[in-house]
């Protein structure tokens, strides 16, 4: 109603028109008017604006972007963020991208762990670095850090080491009741494998898959356990190969699924450039799978590639019906996918955290300015976003949806 009173009184030339309703934006929000972009005159060519360069919205800076990071396009976005969402630097690096990847929460300890980015030529990783593996807790951030913008190295980062090692770690989640990560692979030698951690110092780990009737997985990328039935589904896309850091891939660019009981490992999907996050719906009948394809490592961006999310049907016996393509992202690549508990989905991308309706329509962001590849939910009203060289904690009113990893 109040979104009918302000389509009968401004006028849509304007840049005071708001496309959502006037009520009591958050400090730390803005609302943003894409009405007021729909025709920019002069609009750039794909050679300035394209899927990798950051679209500033005429009369904003990059500044104004980011002094209120909560970005609102739709009223929905307001119960998403609360009354008082807030954003917080932890821990900032000159340009080691130690921020990366396979954010996990472990509510026992409520301590988040995640891993370094793996290895692309151009971060100027080794295998070494690419392995780390660290945690924070989140009981350190405190009010008052999580009331700053900046509180930049006021808590730890402590390194795990998981023995045996997680090579090229990409992706993890909640398995029962400890970590599962995903591994990439090294070279020739060094498989691509699915670890589960044990949660606890010594951080011990177990090798759960690493082949496929003898064949090595091209770059197991993320994982994602289904809770109707409890099976690992993973994507394996070639990221190795075109990072530099695995042979020429030998199977398809597909999403796989894995029972741990009985040891069946069978596809899902396939159809991708490449498969990346996903994640399933709170109630188990969809599942949300992004399609990173415009990156291509070092053959560059092509953007007549997917960035792009697709979601299916997920029927009772596990397998997958009815694609859709249920959203491209506005910036970069859709990386890492979570759910909240209503079934809004959040996009890790170009420029931040993006949030869908379930019916695919922008809602809001969470914006960072440069790219994240992934972030968690830290339970209810929390949220720990990695964006490379960048680690910031959110409040918001949102609660995260962990489908059958909690048990
Ligand atoms: C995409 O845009 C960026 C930023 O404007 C530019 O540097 C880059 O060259 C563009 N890419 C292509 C393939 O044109
Ligand atoms: C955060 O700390 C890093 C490492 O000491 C430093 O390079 C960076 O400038 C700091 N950033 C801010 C915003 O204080
Ligand atoms: C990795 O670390 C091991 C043990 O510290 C060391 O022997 C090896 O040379 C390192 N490899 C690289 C590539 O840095
Ligand atoms: C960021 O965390 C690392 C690892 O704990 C630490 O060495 C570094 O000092 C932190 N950054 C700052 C600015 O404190
Ligand atoms: C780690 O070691 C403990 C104690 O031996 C064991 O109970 C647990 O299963 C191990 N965890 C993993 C993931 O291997
Ligand atoms: C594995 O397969 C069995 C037999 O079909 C099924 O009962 C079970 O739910 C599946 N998933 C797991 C994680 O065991
Ligand atoms: C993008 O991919 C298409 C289809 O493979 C190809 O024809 C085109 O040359 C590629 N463009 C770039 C810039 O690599």
């Amino acid at each position: 109603m109040i979104g009918a009173l302000l389509l009968a009184t401004a006028d849509p030339g304007s840049s005071h028109w708001l496309g959502v309703a006037a009520r009591d934006v958050p400090p730390l929000a803005q609302v943003i008017n894409q009405k007021s972009f729909n025709v920019l005159r002069t609009v750039s060519p794909p050679s300035t604006a394209n899927g990798t360069s950051q679209f500033i919205p005429p009369g904003a800076t990059k500044e104004s972007l980011l002094a209120k990071p909560f970005h609102i396009y739709d009223d929905a976005f307001y119960d998403i963020i609360g009354p008082n969402p807030t954003l917080t630097l932890l821990n900032r690096t000159e340009s080691n991208p130690r921020f990366h990847e396979a954010p996990v929460w472990y509510p026992a300890t409520d301590e988040v762990f995640f891993c370094q980015n793996a290895g692309a030529r151009a971060a100027g990783t080794g295998l070494n670095k690419s392995a780390a593996i660290m945690k924070i807790a989140l009981a350190d951030v405190t009010t008052e850090i999580s009331s700053q913008r900046s509180a930049n190295g006021t808590i730890r980062v402590e390194f795990v080491n998981p023995s045996p090692g997680v090579v090229n770690c990409n992706g993890g989640t909640n398995y029962r009741n400890r970590i599962l990560l995903v591994g990439e692979g090294q070279g020739y030698t060094v498989a691509p494998a699915i670890y589960l951690m044990h949660p606890y110092s010594p951080y011990n780990t177990t090798v759960l898959l690493d082949n496929f009737f003898g064949r090595q997985f091209n770059s197991i990328n993320d994982a994602s356990v289904n809770p109707r039935n409890g099976d690992i589904y993973f994507t394996d896309p070639t990221y190795g190969y075109v990072q530099d850091f695995r042979p020429a891939p030998g199977l398809q660019k597909q999403v796989w699924r894995f029972n741990e009981s009985t040891g069946a490992v069978g596809v899902v999907a396939d159809g991708f450039n490449m498969p990346n996050g996903l994640a399933f719906s709170p109630n188990g009948q969809h599942i949300y799978i992004a399609d990173t394809g415009t990156a291509q490592g070092f053959f560059g961006n092509n953007y007549t590639f997917p960035a792009t999310v697709y979601r299916y049907d997920v029927e009772d016996d596990g397998t997958f019906a009815n694609r859709k393509v249920f959203a491209f992202v506005t910036a970069g690549v859709p990386d890492g996918i979570h759910l909240d508990t209503k079934g809004n989905v959040y996009v890790a991308c170009g420029d931040g955290v993006e949030v869908y309706s379930p019916a695919g329509k922008l809602l809001g962001r969470i914006y960072i300015g440069s790219t994240s590849a992934n972030f968690q939910f830290a339970g209810k009203g929390r949220m720990v976003i990695l964006a490379e060289t960048e680690l910031y904690y959110a409040t918001l009113g949102a609660e995260g949806a962990f489908p059958g990893q909690l048990h």
